[in-house]
């Protein structure tokens, strides 16, 4: 059950499990407003929806990412701290259905009906952010990563999966990393978009440094942010079944129940290393420089370095 409607309630017409009856798996994109979005669940209707035509609520709690930053995480943590430590959900509902992405093909179906606090998970960048946010008190986390591990951890997604486009080389793939030409656009268009934000109440920043160093004051943060007073054993609970080991245990979110088909499962997992500064075991001392340098002249205005403790 959530929030008392029974589970099939919140299924689209066609279960995830059945998808690869639909889905034409290709490592091909969907380009919109001139950004790369993976073609697997993502088209121009579905993305056109999610910004014109979705209806967001006061009381939805976005959880925005650029990929690889930790989206994962944060889906399971809001879940839990919804249930207030209750592991059901969690354990019984994929993460991409209980905190679907807006975006997504699949957004309408899991999202129209779905009683409220609805929460929603999305990769879109600020401008193509649903245009209904705006005009209400509905609240959006937005978890950064250092761009270089974002990097490391893309590079070895897209060689896991049979659905997004592939680089074998990470020389290349840096440099196409670099100049923004990869799906869901560039990493500091897509940070320094929503920095813009950063100051408005119903706007959270939160760092993917930050949860590994701090995890339970990480999710107090979240919990005061959403005017959730939950007591210490359910913060406890969340803290526990949120990390990485229990996460890449859970079926519910390490996609494993993603087949085959979609998936090169033997060649590695979703749940990869979850550390920070893995980049050092990737890029040369020069791939590094010209990724600081960058940093430096796209971010000059937002002092994340000090912040968020990247390195
Ligand atoms: P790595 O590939 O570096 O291991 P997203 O969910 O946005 O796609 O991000 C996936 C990244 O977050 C992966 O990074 C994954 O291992 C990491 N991750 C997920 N849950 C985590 C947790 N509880 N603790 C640390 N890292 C986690």
């Amino acid at each position: 059950m959530q929030g008392g409607v029974d589970r099939q309630d919140l299924r689209v017409e066609i279960p995830p499990e059945k998808f690869h009856l639909i889905e034409v798996i290709t490592q091909e994109n969907v380009v919109y407003e001139g950004i790369k979005f993976p073609q697997i669940r993502n088209t121009v209707d579905s993305l056109n929806y999610a910004q014109h035509e979705f209806q967001v609520r006061d009381e939805d709690v976005f959880n925005v990412t650029y990929p690889k930053s930790g989206t994962t995480w944060m889906q399971e943590i809001l879940t839990l701290i919804n249930s207030k430590g209750d592991l059901s959900q969690h354990k019984l509902i994929p993460s991409w259905e209980r905190v679907p992405w807006v975006e997504q093909t699949t957004g309408r179906g899991f999202l129209e009906n779905r009683p409220s606090p609805r929460l929603i998970t999305s990769h879109l960048q600020a401008h193509l952010f649903p245009k209904s946010f705006f005009k209400t008190k509905a609240k959006v986390i937005y978890t950064m990563r250092n761009p270089k591990d974002v990097c490391v951890s893309l590079y070895n997604y897209c060689q896991i999966t049979k659905f997004l486009e592939c680089i074998e080389n990470f020389a290349e793939f840096h440099s196409v990393f670099i100049k923004g030409d990869v799906i869901y656009g560039s990493w500091f268009d897509h940070v320094s978009g929503w920095l813009k934000m950063k100051d408005q109440a119903t706007i959270l920043l939160m760092s993917y440094e930050g949860m590994l160093q701090d995890p339970r004051g990480s999710v107090l943060k979240i919990c005061k942010f959403l005017g959730r007073d939950l007591d210490d054993a359910a913060i406890d609970s969340v803290v526990e079944n949120t990390s990485f080991i229990k996460l890449k245990n859970n079926q519910m979110s390490n996609y494993s129940l993603l087949s085959d088909e979609y998936m090169h499962h033997k060649k590695g997992s979703f749940f990869r290393k979850g550390i920070s500064g893995d980049w050092k075991n990737y890029f040369t001392v020069a791939q590094s420089e010209q990724l600081d340098h960058l940093f430096q002249e796209k971010m000059k205005d937002f002092n994340l370095k000090e912040k968020f403790m990247w390195d």
